[in-house]
């Protein structure tokens, strides 16, 4: 069934609405922005994305009249800085309640309510009004006859966990244990799912390279070279799914199970401070674009896989307002003006090895930055190992330019990245490639992407060139791995 819808080529944002097998994708919309678009704007972002799941951080009311019959479904937050006064007053969670929820309610689809954020971890000295926040809040929507629409839960950080490898050792920290116990049991009572702010981001950057990036970016890795838990032998090939399990098992050593998990912030900055080199659009879409294709696949974990993991991409805008690295103002798939900062908005697969007709309006072309040798390496790498298809490139073909590298590097990392983007493959050749929406296709060379009717030139099988995993990429994580391994069992034993 999957498969048949792929097949058909369908818009992958598309999918962001309810999927067949019952996994979703939603997003988050943070508000800290100086320009913010207006509530209708937003929405109609949403609607012209199919974005069928939103998060907001507070109950902004605007945005809540705003998404009223839209079809669009709601997780209101409750803000960190209103839990004191709802975990100690049953009244206040009353009025919270009234004035929040039930006053947008049946227009707009409100099915569950996030309380604080990341509070174990951001501010320990409110931990102990976190579930008692939970239970007045759940309280008032029994009394209001709602508890059966919407559902109460908290989101965690993964600092909640503090050895997250190997998954099957993972353990709440235990000063938290008790309130943890609470929040479970309240989670088990009440049908609800324990929240997870999931960034592979933090964790990659903050390991120093221990870990290889396609592990953090969803990239195939060689079989042979997976990540394998010594306990379970379960054998993980990303970074995201280790954090959902290490909490199923955290979960499970608490004695709780069937406890699903919501994913409520994932997603990768497009951009970052001159230390923060990893924070690119690249990064970003290959990140985001495999996090898609990995929470609709509906395979779950390693230990969990009948468990969907419905995930909230972080987020919709960049926000300028945001305090801390340059990366955290650039999370966003959108600039506050409503352009992408980068295009999700593709079809989704390589089929059988032909080209994805999807990435439309996208293209990897070369920096004009690059030098010249560094193209003529990429160049290479793209028609040999790469498997672009470069003929039309060779002499007396429609985009054979003798003198300039430039052009024809453009032309074969363009048909790399189009034909391997779907399963991971990405814009970068050793940073001498950006992703850009400017066609550069002239005259009989069509670059693929392009919208002009002859792009059917650039497609075709290409059953013997498409690597679901570029060579460059397996080179890095081969000379890693030895030293990610010994670091694991280190850390293990
Ligand atoms: C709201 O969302 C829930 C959960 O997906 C769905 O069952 C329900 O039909 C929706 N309600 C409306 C009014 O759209
Ligand atoms: C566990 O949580 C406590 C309280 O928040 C914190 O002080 C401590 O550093 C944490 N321990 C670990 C190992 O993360
Ligand atoms: C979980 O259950 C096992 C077996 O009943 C018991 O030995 C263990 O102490 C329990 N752990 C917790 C944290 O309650
Ligand atoms: C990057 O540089 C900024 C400003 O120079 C600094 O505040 C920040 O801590 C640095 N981040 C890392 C990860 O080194
Ligand atoms: C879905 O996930 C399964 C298990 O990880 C994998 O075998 C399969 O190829 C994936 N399907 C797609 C369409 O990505
Ligand atoms: C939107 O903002 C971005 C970033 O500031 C800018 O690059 C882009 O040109 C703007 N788009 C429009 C249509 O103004
Ligand atoms: C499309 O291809 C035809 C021949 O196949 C050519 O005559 C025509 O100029 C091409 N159009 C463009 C926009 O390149
Ligand atoms: C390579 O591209 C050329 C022209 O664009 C096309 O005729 C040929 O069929 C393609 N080859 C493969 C293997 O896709």
């Amino acid at each position: 069934m999957l498969l048949g819808i792929w097949k058909r080529g369908i818009v992958l944002l598309a999918f962001l609405l309810s999927h067949a097998l019952g996994s979703f994708v939603g997003i988050n919309i943070g508000t800290d922005i100086s320009n913010l678009p207006s509530a209708s704007t937003i929405v109609s972002i949403l609607q012209a994305q199919k974005i069928k799941h939103v998060r907001l951080f507070e109950a902004d009311h605007q945005l809540l009249t705003a998404l009223a019959n839209t079809g669009i479904e709601v997780m209101v937050g409750v803000p960190n800085d209103q839990l004191l006064q709802i975990g100690e007053s049953r009244s206040a969670a009353a009025d919270w309640i009234n004035k929040n929820i039930a006053a947008y309610l049946p227009g707009t689809n409100i099915t569950y309510i996030a309380v604080g954020n990341e509070v174990l971890t951001s501010i320990p000295n409110a931990a102990v009004v976190l579930v008692p926040a939970m239970q007045f809040i759940h309280s008032a929507l029994l009394a209001a006859n709602l508890d059966f629409q919407i559902h109460v839960s908290s989101p965690h950080s993964v600092n909640v966990i503090p050895q997250s490898f190997p998954p099957s050792t993972a353990t709440f920290n235990s000063t938290l244990n008790s309130i943890m116990y609470q929040y479970l049991q309240f989670l088990k009572n009440t049908g609800s799912s324990f929240m997870l702010n999931a960034q592979p981001y933090y964790s990659y950057t903050k390991a120093n390279g221990i870990y290889p990036i396609e592990y953090a970016l969803f990239r195939s890795l060689n079989p042979d070279n997976q990540i394998l838990d010594p306990n379970t032998l379960f054998s993980y090939t990303n970074m995201f799914d280790t954090m959902v399990d290490a909490v199923y098992f955290a979960i499970q050593a608490l004695n709780f199970s069937g406890i699903p998990i919501i994913v409520t912030q994932s997603g990768w900055p497009s951009s970052g401070g001159d230390n923060e080199t990893d924070a690119n659009v690249d990064n970003a879409l290959a990140y985001n674009t495999n996090l898609i294709h990995h929470v609709l696949n509906n395979s779950g974990t390693p230990s969990q896989p009948k468990m969907p993991i419905n995930t909230y991409i972080y987020e919709l805008f960049n926000e300028d307002l945001r305090a801390g690295p340059l990366s955290e103002k650039n999370w966003g798939v959108f600039f506050p003006n409503g352009t992408a900062v980068y295009s999700l908005n593709f079809e989704s697969v390589v089929d059988g090895g032909t080209i994805s007709s999807g990435l439309s309006g996208v293209f990897c072309v070369a920096k004009l930055s690059a030098n010249s040798q560094n193209l003529k390496q990429g160049l290479d790498w793209a028609c040999g190992p790469g498997g672009a298809n470069c003929s039309s490139i060779q002499p007396g073909q429609p985009c054979y330019e003798s003198d300039d590298l430039s052009a024809v590097a453009s032309y074969a990392y363009n048909d790399y990245y189009h034909r391997t983007q779907a399963s991971g493959g990405t814009c970068n050749f050793d940073n001498t490639a950006v992703i850009t929406t400017n066609d550069p296709s002239h005259g009989l060379c069509i670059f693929a992407g392009s919208s002009t009717t002859n792009s059917s030139a650039s497609k075709g099988p290409a059953s013997d060139s498409s690597p679901s995993v570029g060579v460059e990429r397996l080179q890095a994580f081969s000379s890693g791995y030895l030293v990610l391994v010994l670091l694991l069992l280190f850390f293990c034993w």
